[in-house]
């Protein structure tokens, strides 16, 4: 066997596979090799040959000197895929902020940098962490879900109308609701309730008798009878059944009153949905009702002399359906039903295919759950398609079709912005150098050699060489073979050997499978001042992905791979999983903060279920929130809501704060009794612990 040793050199050369040095204990009599297929197999350990070694003289090293192209807006932009998930709302612009677009009065669009936004408060007095809303993003998806209805309805030539309702559940804010029927009216677009309290405040709201208003969920005799006297006071509203009990209920109250009610159905569908819902639709679904039940109605109100009444088939296939194949199935299996139910007498008229026009998070635009593999657009034609070419074929009247998209709509509109209050860097980054001992065990040499070793061509193997040295030195550690101080010494070279290789990762357009963990496991903790569970909880709960990224300094290259860490001392309190292009990444790439600068990072797309859904964990409470639009090229700051107070966070918990003052006040004198501390002092912490309870419940600068 002849083999050729290059000393300096990472490879010795042998017929059709490579052989790398991995240390040379003495004058090459034993030569620990490892093998290094280089192809798919994974790598041994170690083995020990005896070879016949013959030396070769090393070449010269030339040092390779890469071009690395400069970072620029257009980079950061892609990094983050901001083109990717921001519907054209978002983008990089040119001075390296991350701006939003937005109307000015003369009905131009204008680009406002989300920094300048944030000075602009700041010098207003409000602090981050705060919700920035966007009216003018709720208004631009209302109208592309209603003119895209529109265009295929045209294209179509569809015989009925688009009438969408927004379900109130997915952000009940009093201003959103009204901004939303205030710039809907123009499409007659009405609301969707799910329980009394939305249908209270739903009901206030619909002052267009041409917009739905639709009534899911558990309905008692108050519910009911509300509803009626909203129908008889003129406002188009329609009782859904959810349960086959709820018709007796409902016709028991309608009669009562003397009003006539206008039913609808909610039918559940074999066709499952797809992503994190998909068990709202399909047989195992736990509303709706099945063919049988459906059937019974039908029977019991035309018994009853009421199938007039019958006029809305309804179905929800689960929220953020990812595939438009899904949504197709479900269509058609409910427009089946739909002229069935026609068939049998019903008067119908209206089609309500509930929620689930997903929003693309990840920019993906695939099949994940993250993401849709659809526009509004195509969801809008294949809606109108199914249905028109279906009812034509049964010849039956086309149906005033009505969605309930939620997400879809409120999505965009907020902006949570919060500030970077300290960072822990990824093990050994933050310490110097290691220092050899003396006389340095061969492992440590080695490992040594191969910190120094390190460039771009060999990253590969000085990753398995570091982890194999590593391995080593536990091991020798746990038979008491080594001292902790060497051991200590080893993983500081370690984990600079990792960092060093994290460092150049992020300059590489491609990373080698097996060197993503590095990155994963190479990062700096970002701590931001916010909660987890009051501004992200479908982060927490169902591992949904938000955009993240930072918004000041994208024309810089950002060198640190992170995890945002929220202010709870809860350990799920982080953001690991952010959007990738291919994949989800375990990391996000931040810039090196400077010393006092006010580093900002912005999760996007958040104005969807999380507000309401979100909790006071570590009694973090509702964050500042800000509306802003422009007047003449300016931004208006409007609708300042301040965030929850200590005091307000602890009156949730029932906490009184005259009383909790009063005993801190009493705690004080026994203070000042026993000489602790003096009676001015007492002053200083009565006043300290009163003006805390007035605070903001975030970190406040
Ligand atoms: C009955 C009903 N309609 C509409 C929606 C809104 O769904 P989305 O936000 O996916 O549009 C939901 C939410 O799950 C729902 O339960």
């Amino acid at each position: 066997m002849r083999t050729h040793l290059c000393f300096g050199l990472d490879y010795i050369c042998y017929p059709r596979k490579e052989w790398r040095v991995l240390a040379l204990p003495s004058r090459c009599s034993l030569l620990q090799l490892k093998i290094d297929f280089r192809a798919k197999l994974s790598y041994k350990p170690s083995r020990i040959f005896n070879q016949n070694i013959h030396i070769m003289p090393a070449p010269k090293k030339t040092p390779i000197r890469r071009k690395v192209k400069n970072w620029t807006t257009a980079d950061s932009s892609d990094l983050y895929g901001v083109e990717d998930w921001s519907n054209g709302y978002f983008h990089v612009s040119k001075s390296g902020d991350l701006a939003v677009s937005l109307n000015d009065s003369d009905g131009s669009q204008r680009e406002v940098r989300l920094p300048t936004l944030m000075k602009g408060l700041a010098e207003r007095g409000t602090g981050a962490p705060v919700l920035l809303r966007f009216r003018d993003l709720l208004r631009a998806r209302i109208r592309e879900l209603n003119e895209s209805f529109a265009k295929a309805i045209a294209d179509v030539n569809y015989q009925g109308d688009y009438r969408g309702v927004y379900p109130v559940k997915v952000n009940q804010q009093r201003q959103i609701v009204e901004e939303i029927v205030s710039f809907g009216r123009q499409y007659h677009y009405g609301l969707e309730c799910g329980s009394k309290p939305e249908l209270i405040a739903a009901i206030a709201h619909m002052e267009d008798p041409e917009a739905f208003l639709m009534c899911n969920g558990y309905k008692d005799d108050e519910f009911i009878d509300l509803a009626l006297m909203a129908q008889s006071m003129g406002i188009n509203i329609y009782l859904i059944l959810e349960m086959p009990n709820e018709l007796p209920a409902i016709m028991a109250r309608a009669k009562k009153l003397g009003i006539e009610p206008n039913l609808g159905v909610r039918v559940r569908l074999a066709a499952k949905g797809s992503g994190h819902w998909s068990e709202s639709a399909g047989d195992k679904s736990v509303f709706g009702l099945n063919p049988a039940q459906v059937i019974d109605v039908v029977d019991k109100l035309k018994d009853a002399g009421m199938l007039q009444c019958l006029k809305v088939l309804h179905y929800h296939q689960g929220s953020q359906i990812p595939n438009i194949s899904v949504i197709r199935e479900g269509l058609t299996e409910a427009c089946r039903m739909y002229i069935d139910l026609v068939r049998e007498g019903a008067p119908m008229g209206t089609l309500d295919m509930g929620g689930g026009l997903a929003v693309d998070y990840d920019g993906s635009q695939t099949n994940f759950h993250s993401s849709c593999n659809y526009s509004m657009e195509e969801y809008a034609r294949d809606v109108v398609e199914v249905v028109g070419e279906m009812c034509t074929k049964y010849e039956i009247k086309h149906p005033t079709l009505v969605t309930e998209s939620g997400r879809a709509i409120s999505a965009y509109h907020s902006v949570l912005v919060f500030n970077i209050l300290d960072v822990t860097s990824a093990p050994g980054q933050d310490s110097a150098i290691p220092q050899l001992p003396e006389n340095p065990s061969e492992i440590l040499k080695s490992l040594d050699e191969t910190q120094r070793m390190l460039a771009r061509k060999n990253i590969q193997e000085c990753y398995n060489d570091a982890n194999y040295y590593r391995d080593q030195l536990r091991m020798q550690f746990f038979y008491g073979q080594t001292s902790l101080r060497e051991r200590g010494i080893g993983e500081a070279i370690y984990w600079r050997i990792m960092g060093l290789i994290s460092r150049r990762l992020t300059e590489m357009s491609e990373i080698p499978e097996d060197l993503k963990e590095v990155s994963d496991n190479m990062v700096d903790f970002y701590y931001g001042n916010f909660s987890l569970f009051q501004s992200l909880p479908d982060s927490w709960a169902i591992d949904q992905l938000f955009p993240v990224m930072p918004i000041q300094r994208l024309s810089e290259r950002p060198t640190q791979n992170s995890v945002i860490v929220d202010i709870t001392c809860d350990c799920d309190g982080k953001v690991d999983k952010f959007i990738d292009r291919e994949d989800v990444s375990n990391s996000l790439p931040l810039h090196e903060i400077e010393p006092d600068e006010n580093y900002y990072v912005a999760i996007f797309l958040i104005g969807a279920y999380q507000e309401t859904l979100g909790d006071i964990h570590n009694l973090l409470g509702d964050t500042n929130v800000v509306s802003v639009h422009l007047e003449n090229g300016r931004p208006v700051y409007t609708q300042e809501e301040e965030g929850d107070s200590v005091a307000d966070v602890l009156g949730y918990m029932k906490y009184d704060p005259k009383v909790i003052v009063s005993k801190f006040r009493q705690l004080a004198e026994r203070a000042v009794e026993n000489g602790l501390i003096t009676p001015r002092q007492r002053r200083g912490a009565v006043d300290a612990y009163r003006d805390g309870l007035n605070g903001y419940t975030y970190y406040e600068l």
